[in-house]
C-alpha cells in the first residue's frame, strides 16, 4: 500500500468524470476569450499602487534586519561572514528602473505560465494547481498548495481591497468628502502613513460582493469581456492623457540603486501579474485547450507587460519617484499624479473609476475562485465539510463565501497593501515554483501520458521557472519569508491532526490499479 501522503488521484478518474454528462462544461471558449479571462484576472489594484511604492523603495529610521532583503542578507553574510554590513533600512528603489521589473517579471511568469498550460493540457478539468498536484504528486503536495493558494486568492484580495480603499478615498476627496484618516486607514500601515483604526471601505468592498457572490452572481465570460474593455481603457486613458505632463528630469536617476533595486522592485509588483495562471483553470471549457491555452497565458501576459511598462514610464514621468514614498502618493499613486499636474476633473473621474470598477471585478473573480478551491478540497475531505455545504436557495458555497468574506474583509481593515501583498507574493512563487516542479517529475514518472501542449526545452524552461521563481522569492525581506514559513507550519499542524485523518484516502482506501495512481 503506497503511503497516503504520496497518494495520487487517478488522472483518468478525474477526466472521465469531467466528461459525465451531468457535469459536463460547455466547451465554448476560444483563444481570445481566453486572453480576456486572463487580462480580467491579472489587472486589479496592483498596478495602480504598487508601482509607485515599488519604484520608491522604503525606508525605516529604525534600521531592522527583519526588513531587509533576503538576498541581500545572505550575500553579506557570505561576503563579510555577518549580517551588520547590511543595508537594514529598508528596501531599495527601484526608481524608474521599475519598468525593466517588469518586463523581467513578466519572462519569469512565461516560464511558469508555459508549465501551468503543459498541466492543464494534460488534465484539461476545472481546478487549479490544487487538482493538478493531486493527480500528479500526491495529497501532502496537494494540500501545500491548495493551502499555499490561500496567500495567492485571499490574501492577494486583502491586498486589492486595500488598494480599493485607497482610490476610493481619493476619488471621494474630489467631492469634497473627507474621510476621516482613523477610519480609512489599517492599524499596521506602512512606514510614513497615518496610523488607523480600521481601513472600512477595504472591508465594506469585501463584505457587500460577498453578499452578491452568496446571492450567487459571479462573472460571465460577456461581462468579463466588459470589464476588461474598462480597465484597459482606464490604464490607456492614463498612458496618453499622462504622457502629456511628463518632465524627462524625472526620470533621472533611471536607476538608483542599481540591480538591488530592479530586484527588489521586481518581487513587489509580481503582483500585478497575478491572476494568470486563472486561464489554466478555464481548461475544462476551451475549445481546443491544448491549442489555446497556452496561447490565452502569454497572449494576456504580453497585452499587461506593454500596459503595465507604460504606466510606469507615464507615471514616474509625471512625478519624481521619491514622492511616491509615503501618504495619499503611496496609497493611490496615479490618482495623486494626476491632482498633482491639475489634470481636467473629467480626465481623473474617468481613469479613477475605471480603475476601481476593474478593482471590483478582479475582487469577484478572486473571492469566487478562493471559495470554488475550498469547495474542491472539502469535498476530497481535506477540509471540514462546512466549505463545501450548497446553499438551499442560491446553490453556491454560501459558507465558504462567508468565511472568505469575512477571512479577507477584516485583515482588508487592519494591514497595509505592501504586507499583504509580499505574503501573497512569496505564496504564489511558491505554487509557480511547485507547478514547474511537477512538470519535471511528470516528464519522467509519467512520459507516456499524452500531452496537448508540451514546455519547450524541458529540462530548461522549467528549471528557468524554478530558479527565478526563487531569485524573486529572495528580492522579498526576512519578515516575509518568516511569516509565510509559519504560514506553512500551520497548514501542515492542520494536515497532521485533520486533514490527513478525514481524506477520503484514508477513509475508503481505493485500488491503486483502478483509481489511484501512485508516483513510483
Ligand atoms: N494581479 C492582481 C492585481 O494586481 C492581483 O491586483
Amino acid at each position: 500500500m503506497p503511503s497516503q501522503l504520496l497518494r495520487c488521484k487517478s488522472i483518468d478518474r478525474l477526466i472521465a468524470e469531467s466528461e459525465e454528462p451531468h457535469r459536463r462544461l460547455k466547451k465554448t471558449l476560444g483563444p481570445w476569450s481566453l486572453t480576456a479571462l486572463g487580462i480580467g484576472a491579472i489587472i486589479g489594484a496592483g498596478i495602480f499602487v504598487l508601482t509607485g511604492t515599488a519604484a520608491a523603495g522604503e525606508y525605516s529610521i529604525v534600521p531592522h534586519w527583519w526588513k531587509a532583503q533576503a538576498l541581500d542578507l545572505i550575500l553579506n553574510f557570505l561576503r563579510h561572514g555577518t549580517i551588520s554590513s547590511t543595508i537594514m533600512h529598508g528596501r531599495p528603489p527601484a526608481g524608474p528602473a521599475i519598468a525593466i521589473s517588469f518586463a523581467l517579471v513578466a519572462i519569469v511568469c512565461a516560464f511558469a505560465g508555459l508549465c501551468y498550460a503543459e498541466l492543464a493540457s494534460m488534465i484539461p478539468i476545472a481546478g487549479s494547481a490544487y487538482t493538478y498536484s493531486y493527480a500528479t504528486l500526491g495529497e501532502i503536495f496537494a494540500w501545500i498548495i491548495g493551502w499555499d493558494l490561500i496567500l495567492e486568492y485571499a490574501v492577494s484580495n486583502v491586498a486589492v481591497a486595500v488598494g480599493f480603499g485607497g482610490y476610493f478615498k481619493a476619488e471621494l476627496q474630489e467631492f469634497g468628502i473627507n474621510l476621516p484618516d482613523k477610519w480609512s486607514n489599517p492599524y499596521w500601515s506602512a512606514p510614513g502613513t497615518p496610523h488607523g483604526y480600521f481601513n472600512i471601505p477595504g472591508f465594506l468592498v469585501v463584505m457587500i460582493l460577498t453578499v452578491l457572490l452568496v446571492r450567487g452572481v459571479r462573472e460571465s465570460a460577456e461581462t468579463n469581456n466588459v470589464m476588461v474593455l474598462i480597465k484597459l481603457g482606464a490604464i490607456l486613458t492614463f498612458i496618453v492623457a499622462g504622457a502629456y505632463f511628463i518632465r524627462p528630469a524625472n526620470w533621472h536617476p533611471f536607476a538608483p540603486e542599481g540591480f538591488a533595486g530592479i530586484l527588489s522592485g521586481g518581487a513587489i509588483i509580481f503582483f500585478t501579474y497575478i491572476g494568470f495562471d486563472s486561464v489554466s483553470t478555464a481548461a475544462e471549457e476551451a475549445r481546443n485547450p491544448q491549442r489555446d491555452i497556452p496561447f490565452g497565458i502569454i497572449a494576456s501576459l504580453i497585452v499587461c507587460t506593454v500596459l503595465y511598462i507604460g504606466v510606469a514610464i507615464v507615471l514616474l514621468g509625471m512625478q519624481k519617484y521619491t514622492v511616491f514614498r509615503t501618504g495619499d502618493a503611496a496609497a493611490a499613486p496615479v490618482a495623486y499624479a494626476l491632482q498633482a499636474v491639475r489634470a481636467d476633473p473629467r480626465l481623473q473621474f474617468v481613469i479613477i473609476v475605471g480603475g476601481l470598477m476593474g478593482m471590483l471585478s478582479s475582487l469577484l473573480v478572486f473571492q469566487y475562485g478562493q471559495t470554488r478551491i475550498w469547495f474542491a478540497m472539502s469535498r476530497d475531505g481535506l477540509l471540514p465539510k462546512i466549505f463545501s455545504a450548497v446553499h438551499p436557495k442560491f446553490k453556491t458555497p454560501h459558507w465558504s463565501t462567508w468565511i472568505a468574506g469575512f477571512a479577507v474583509g477584516i485583515p482588508a481593515g487592519l494591514v497595509s497593501i505592501s504586507d499583504a501583498a509580499d505574503l501573497s507574493n512569496i505564496g504564489t512563487l511558491f505554487a509557480f515554483l511547485l507547478v514547474s516542479l511537477g512538470v519535471l517529475l511528470l516528464r519522467r514518472h509519467q512520459p507516456e501520458r499524452p500531452r496537448g501542449f508540451r514546455v519547450p526545452f524541458v529540462p530548461l524552461f522549467p528549471w528557468l521557472a524554478i530558479v527565478f521563481c526563487l531569485v524573486l522569492m529572495m528580492g522579498l525581506p526576512i519578515e516575509t519569508w518568516l511569516r509565510f514559513v509559519i504560514w506553512l507550519g500551520i497548514g501542515l499542524v492542520i494536515y497532521r491532526f485533520y486533514s490527513r485523518r478525514h481524506s477520503e484516502f484514508a477513509q475508503r482506501p481505493p485500488a491503486p490499479s483502478l483509481t489511484t495512481e501512485t508516483r513510483s
